[in-house]
């Protein structure tokens, strides 16, 4: 079978967040499948305006001009699949997350996508929110997710606990998402061949 690209999306920018630490991790889970290569797409590395572009993304005639933006877009094409880490804001998603989507079209097409999130109760919130945006944006997003309660990492944002711990009690929602991701990448990227 060809090698994967995995591109896992930080979809928090602010002091102190958990987005990172969340990337981090589901990033070293999928670094342990053979055949997988991966990358964190940090969106506090990303310098990307509020959607101001005269073109809608999914009928661009021309190059965006904007260099943060074209710099995301061309990572957003190299890949085969993503997961999306998000926190849970006001019952939805971030709102740097949801202008990033915005800003891209083609290049998220005919690619699955799974979820990482967290929340008082485990994000699910704004994965759901994520799922519709995913099939506007003619993604595939799967079903396997990984939901990170509030009890449990918490303790963790504030020091009182460890990380390991708690990515550990994570482990089986984890693989069998991964699974799920890597089956769909491969029969999505044989259709786009
Ligand atoms: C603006 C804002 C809105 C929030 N709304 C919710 C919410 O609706 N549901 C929830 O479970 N947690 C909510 N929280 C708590 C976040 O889940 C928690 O702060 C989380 O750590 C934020 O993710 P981050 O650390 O990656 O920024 C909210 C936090 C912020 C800053």
């Amino acid at each position: 079978m060809s090698n994967l690209n995995i591109k896992v999306i930080a979809g928090s920018v602010r002091e102190g967040r958990f987005a990172d630490r969340a990337a981090t991790w589901i990033g070293e889970e999928l670094k342990k499948h053979e055949g997988v290569s991966v990358e964190i797409i940090d969106l506090k590395e990303y310098n990307l305006p509020f959607f101001n572009a005269l073109e809608t993304p999914a009928h661009k005639t021309k190059p965006y001009e904007d260099r943060e933006v074209a710099r995301f877009t061309s990572k957003i094409a190299e890949a085969d699949a993503f997961i999306i880490v998000t926190p849970e804001y006001n019952h939805s998603t971030s709102a740097v997350l949801k202008n990033a989507l915005d800003w891209v079209y083609q290049e998220w097409n005919n690619k699955p996508v799974a979820f990482v999130s967290y929340g008082s109760v485990g994000g699910a919130r704004a994965i759901e929110h994520l799922r519709l945006i995913a099939v506007e944006l003619q993604m595939a997003p799967i079903r396997e997710s990984v939901h990170i309660p509030g009890e449990h990492y918490f303790p963790v944002l504030f020091g009182a606990s460890s990380a390991t711990e708690l990515f550990e009690k994570m482990q089986s929602q984890s693989e069998r998402m991964i699974a799920q991701l890597m089956w769909w990448a491969h029969a999505l990227k044989k259709a786009r061949s």
